[in-house]
């Protein structure tokens, strides 16, 4: 079962995350010329940094269906970049206002406000060239179909419309179905796409597809949970990034409704209830088993 295969799993997030960085390294543009401090912003928020989950659940879905690795960490590289505009924008003065992020300081104190929505945009952008290469997969097929993935996770139906919602949920009561709405599509969207790419690299069957889509769902709560839980109980140190924002935002969170004991027993559940969804790929998912204990277990 999953819990003996904890330990191994965050030796393996850390082996993923190096060969995710070498590949952003590479595919983010150098700064170099005019442009310098745009590109320097987009390798400021984007490298050194970061657990690489999504990547890591990009490379462990592939896996189950024998896709390239090269193919996969172009696609893990994507969604990282989508994740980390997301992450300069939400630290925005106009949204969450925060100075720190990863142990460093946020994109806009670092370069200034401008730099860091455009260098947001330019790693949104980014990510849809990335997938959109060849290089990514040979059938044009599926690299529309990746594309077309992309844009309706991070989108208005998806991330960027929790990201609404988000900022509804410091000046409107939400009950905890409201919650989840918002949290699923915060977290939960993204956290889909990084599980079902793989999928659809390798051409998978719709069932196979929609565990892993069912899977995602639940891990994406389950950690958006945990990470109410860091707010509350996190150390700024450990976590790279200021805590206890939530409640001075006056947020309503599952912590903040439910508690931080029935937050946390309710993010386990969703862990377990994520597990059961991967019964089809009997032993060889267990790193992905794996992956959502630590989801809501970790300190960082
Ligand atoms: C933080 O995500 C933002 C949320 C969706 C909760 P992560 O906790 O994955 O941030 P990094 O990438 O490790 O910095
Ligand atoms: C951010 O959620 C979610 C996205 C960027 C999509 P939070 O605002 O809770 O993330 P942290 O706590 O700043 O990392
Ligand atoms: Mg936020
Ligand atoms: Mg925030
Ligand atoms: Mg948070």
């Amino acid at each position: 079962m999953t819990t003996a295969l904890a330990p191994t799993v965050q030796p393996a997030i850390a082996d993923a995350a190096a060969r995710v960085e070498r590949t952003l390294d590479r595919l983010l543009p150098k700064p170099v010329d005019t442009e310098a401090p745009l590109f320097a912003a987009m390798r400021y928020a984007t490298l050194g940094g970061g657990k690489r989950l999504r990547p890591f659940l990009v490379l462990s879905g592939a896996r189950l269906f024998g896709v390239a690795e090269a193919c996969a960490l172009r696609v893990a590289a994507a969604v990282e970049c989508v994740h980390c505009y997301s992450l300069v924008h939400d630290d925005l003065p106009a949204m969450d206002d925060d100075t720190m992020r990863r142990g460093k300081p946020t994109v806009h104190v670092e370069y200034d406000e401008a730099t860091a929505v455009l260098a947001g945009d330019a790693l949104l952008t980014l990510a849809f060239e990335i997938l959109a290469n060849p290089e990514t997969h040979a059938d044009p097929q599926v690299r529309c179909a990746l594309v077309h993935a992309l844009a309706v996770a991070a989108g208005g139906h998806g991330m960027v419309g929790g990201q609404t919602l988000d900022m509804l949920a410091e000046r409107k009561q939400f009950d905890t179905d409201a919650i989840t709405r918002l949290q699923r599509m915060k977290t939960g969207e993204l956290f889909a796409f990084a599980c079902e790419a793989g999928a659809v690299l390798g051409k998978a069957d719709g069932t196979r597809r929609q565990a892993l889509h069912a899977y995602a769902h639940d891990l994406g709560l389950a950690f958006q949970i945990a990470d109410d839980l860091l707010d509350v109980e996190g150390r700024e140190e450990e976590v790279g990034k200021k805590t206890g924002k939530d409640a001075t935002a006056g947020k309503a969170t599952f912590v903040s409704i439910l508690g931080v004991e029935r937050a946390r027993a309710q993010a386990r559940m969703l862990a377990d209830q994520a597990i059961a969804h991967l019964d089809v790929f009997e032993d060889r998912a267990d790193m992905l088993r794996a992956v959502a204990r630590y989801v809501v277990e970790r300190r960082v």
